[in-house]
């Protein structure tokens, strides 16, 4: 049985769909913050345990445990938006490093007690980014498990703090921890403060499309279903105290992305005055620290674990702005 916290969150609900199709069995625990999807009702009808609870909490997180002798924990709970980090770092320090750390000392308490068999086969997976790493330059090499954490923003400073902690509580304690630094996700049930859906639902709101700065900032884009799938090639296969980067090898400047989306949105439901959803971008002043380019290089996970990626971008694009065109349209 696998525990899935912040399974309510993009990237974790994704992961949910995954465990449900393959007919694994796991628990679900999220805070229900504003990040949260709001799907208790598809839980429910899917006969999946919820617990809204925080992972700091030490008493509720160690019930969950004991009660359903967990195997392996999956951690996706984090603040995770860089813009609220630079408003309000407060609550990024307080989840994705001291919630984070009660975590892993509950779990750590909770592993301990396991006899010598299903310590071997017990996993704490530490979802984490690829801003851990910082900034790349346009002309310089993709990350690689090797590089080193130089993080910009308090949210990539809290979660690079966040595999720290968890580095040493695997090598001190023995908590079986494995990490992963993923680039950009993109796909369904992203919350709509985010680059891609924030595209997509302003342009159909007739509202300005802010891009920050000239537009060149470049991320890696992965679809959330081929991430998710690597998570649960690792969860199974992965090698203890490792990291793995993960990444789509599809980097695009932000200005790019941008147009890429307002074409298909012109040709799926073109305006009534005929004028391009293009016209709507404006740039803004640039987000402070903000990373020039993330990049990673995924040879590691491919060549240990056989993973590739499967969902094409053009494909899983056209999809994503499909998905929140049809929210968009019935809730107007
Ligand atoms: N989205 C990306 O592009 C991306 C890329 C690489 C890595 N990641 C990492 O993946 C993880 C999940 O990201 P996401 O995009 O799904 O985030 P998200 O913001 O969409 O979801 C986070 C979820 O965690 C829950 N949560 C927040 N604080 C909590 C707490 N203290 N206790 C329990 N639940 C809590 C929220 O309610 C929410 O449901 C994060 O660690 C993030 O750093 C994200």
């Amino acid at each position: 049985m696998y525990l899935i916290t912040g399974g309510l969150g993009f990237i974790g609900f994704n992961f949910v769909k995954l465990c449900l199709k393959k007919k694994i069995k796991f628990v679900v625990l999220d805070a229900g913050t504003y990040a949260a999807n709001d799907k208790i009702k598809f839980l429910k009808a899917s006969s999946v345990k919820f617990y809204k609870t925080r992972i700091g909490n030490k008493g509720k997180v160690t019930k969950i445990l004991q009660k359903y002798q967990i195997k392996a924990i999956i951690n996706f709970a984090a603040e995770t938006h860089v813009d609220n980090s630079i408003s309000n770092p407060s609550i990024f320090i307080k989840t994705n490093i001291i919630e984070f750390y009660n975590l892993l000392q509950t779990s750590k308490i909770f592993f301990n007690k396991l006899s010598k068999n299903d310590k071997k086969n017990f996993r704490f997976l530490n979802i984490s980014t690829d801003e851990t790493f910082g900034s790349l330059r346009s002309n310089e090499k993709k990350f690689t498990e090797k590089s080193k954490f130089y993080p910009n923003n308090p949210y990539s400073a809290s979660k690079s703090a966040g595999d720290l902690i968890a580095r040493a509580w695997c090598k001190t304690f023995d908590l079986p921890i494995i990490t992963t630094n993923c680039s950009n996700n993109y796909g369904r049930y992203q919350n709509i403060e985010k680059l891609i859906p924030k595209i997509i639902t302003n342009a159909l709101s007739n509202l300005a499309i802010p891009i920050y700065g000239d537009g060149k900032n470049t991320r890696d884009w992965i679809h959330v279903e081929d991430h998710c799938l690597a998570i649960y090639k690792i969860v199974r296969s992965g090698k203890v105290g490792q990291t793995y980067n993960i990444g789509g090898s599809n980097e695009i400047q932000n200005i790019k992305l941008a147009k890429l989306i307002c074409k298909i949105l012109d040709n799926i439901y073109p305006k009534k005055d005929k004028s391009s959803y293009t016209t709507q971008i404006k740039f803004v002043s640039d987000r402070k620290a903000h990373d020039h380019r993330y990049a990673i290089n995924s040879k590691k996970i491919k060549t240990e674990l056989n993973w590739r990626t499967k969902i094409k971008f053009n494909e899983g694009i056209k999809d994503t702005v499909q998905f929140y065109m049809n929210h968009l349209i019935k809730k107007i």
